[in-house]
């Protein structure tokens, strides 16, 4: 279940939206600000989420509900399942994409003579292909899901993350031997603290939240399956850690890249989609064999991360509706993946032939981006470090955090104080300008 939860941390956020953020936030102090976010923010809250998940062993709704009873907590249990489930049906569109790009790039269609902005956006404007991609790609999810949570969800992860870590580590190598190597280092390893502003502090507490899953119900209902016996601080501390490497290790993979070819870095949500098969074809244009070796397996590595993610998207609310409703959990699984779909299907289209609806002025996709993560997410973010930094009983907290005494955890009070104080105030400041 570690291996899971650090699966649902690490995917598209760490591969696509973190380079992304880097490029444009300047680089190396970017990561810095990010770093200080994740352990003094982002690891108390996932620990948080872990007591709520292991201290009921239900999915998230019902442990709200047991731990308060018969108030109006139940809210931040609720919010969990809710967003979980509209981020997974937008989760799947980009995904799709995603799973297109893999294939595209063993049938070699990803060649040096496409201009890949047209080539992107073609795709997802198309009428239906996205749309056959993303239903693919729901249903791989679904057929993890459906198995069960040993015999799907752990089995898989044991899989598939080690397969992932190597991916990474063989693209790191390969991009060592790229022109652009050094360039692409510096930028990631020399702070320019001239770049640091109140917005670059706010981007990376938002990336924090998204890349470790938080406030959505994923990491709480995966903590309902571990043993009395997991250090709950140690497993935060090993997947803050885990997807901290992996999204810092794909920012060694992708701009070394980007510099060998003289791109700007900050070329925005494109770079995975666009700059990057355009970088690799040039890169490699002296030798074929490796660019498409290099750009296939980029894009399985995404693809796996994103079905990690997505795994864990589906299981909150499979989860509900299987012990609060009683169905049989497959047929709780087909209905998450219905619904998902249909609504994925509706956020796909919205970037194609419906794109004549907006909704507040925007897609749907664009519409669900922004009403997940800039307004219920940071809600929910909140809702979390109230509950167990002040609704909570202490001795509980502490109870749970320390296996009922059995483990000695030295830095208790510190995760109390950041609970209390640091993590819901730094996460109302992104909430306000989110707003703003
Ligand atoms: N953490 C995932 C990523 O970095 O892509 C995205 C995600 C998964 C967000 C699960 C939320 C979630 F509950």
């Amino acid at each position: 279940m570690v291996l899971a939860a650090a699966g649902s941390a690490v995917g598209l956020g760490n591969i696509w939206r973190f380079p992304t953020e880097v490029g444009n936030n300047g680089g190396a102090a970017f990561i810095l600000i990010y770093l200080a976010c994740v352990i003094f923010v982002g690891a108390p809250v996932m620990v948080s989420e872990f007591v709520i998940g292991r201290r009921t062993h239900a999915n998230t709704i019902t442990a709200f509900r047991r731990l308060a009873p018969g108030t109006w907590w139940s809210i931040g249990g609720v919010e969990g399942v809710l967003v979980a489930f509209i981020i997974l049906s937008y989760y799947i569109v980009v995904s799709g994409w995603t799973l297109h790009y893999t294939v595209a790039s063993f049938a070699n269609q990803l060649t040096a003579d496409h201009d890949f902005q047209q080539y992107f956006g073609d795709f997802v404007s198309h009428a239906w292909w996205p749309v056959v991609y993303a239903l693919v790609f729901m249903l791989m999810t679904h057929v993890v899901v459906v198995r069960g949570v040993q015999g799907g969800i752990e089995r898989f992860s044991k899989v598939m993350m080690p397969m992932l870590l190597l991916i990474i580590g063989v693209l790191v190598v390969c991009s060592f031997s790229m022109s652009g190597f050094r360039e692409g280092l510096e930028f990631l390893l020399k702070p320019d603290f001239s770049k640091i502003t109140p917005s670059v502090l706010l981007s990376a507490v938002g990336q924090a939240f998204f890349s470790l899953s938080l406030a959505m119900g994923c990491l709480c209902t995966y903590a309902s399956y571990f043993g009395p016996d997991t250090n709950l601080v140690k497993t935060a501390f090993s997947v803050v850690t885990i997807d901290t490497v992996v999204a810092v290790l794909a920012g060694f993979i992708i701009f070394p890249a980007v510099f060998s070819v003289g791109v700007a870095p900050n070329e925005g949500a494109g770079l995975v989609f666009i700059t990057l098969p355009s970088v690799f074809n040039i890169a490699f244009g002296h030798v074929p064999l490796i660019g498409y070796l290099f750009s296939g397996l980029f894009y399985v590595l995404l693809l796996l991360a994103a079905l990690t993610s997505a795994i864990s998207l589906h299981e909150p609310v499979t989860a509900y509706l299987h012990e609060e409703w009683h169905m049989p959990r497959r047929t709780a699984a087909w209905c998450v993946t219905i619904a998902a779909s249909v609504l994925g299907v509706l956020c796909s289209l919205s970037m194609g032939p419906l794109a004549d609806y907006p909704i507040f002025g925007m897609s749907l996709f664009d519409f669900f981006d922004f009403i997940t993560a800039k307004v219920i997410m940071p809600l929910g973010g909140i809702l979390i470090c109230l509950f167990v930094g002040r609704r909570m009983d202490e001795e509980a907290v502490r109870a749970e955090v320390t296996n009922e005494g059995r483990l000695r955890i030295p830095i208790f009070r510190l995760y109390r104080f950041l609970i209390r104080w640091v993590a819901p105030l730094a996460i109302i400041a992104i909430f306000i300008r989110g707003l703003l």
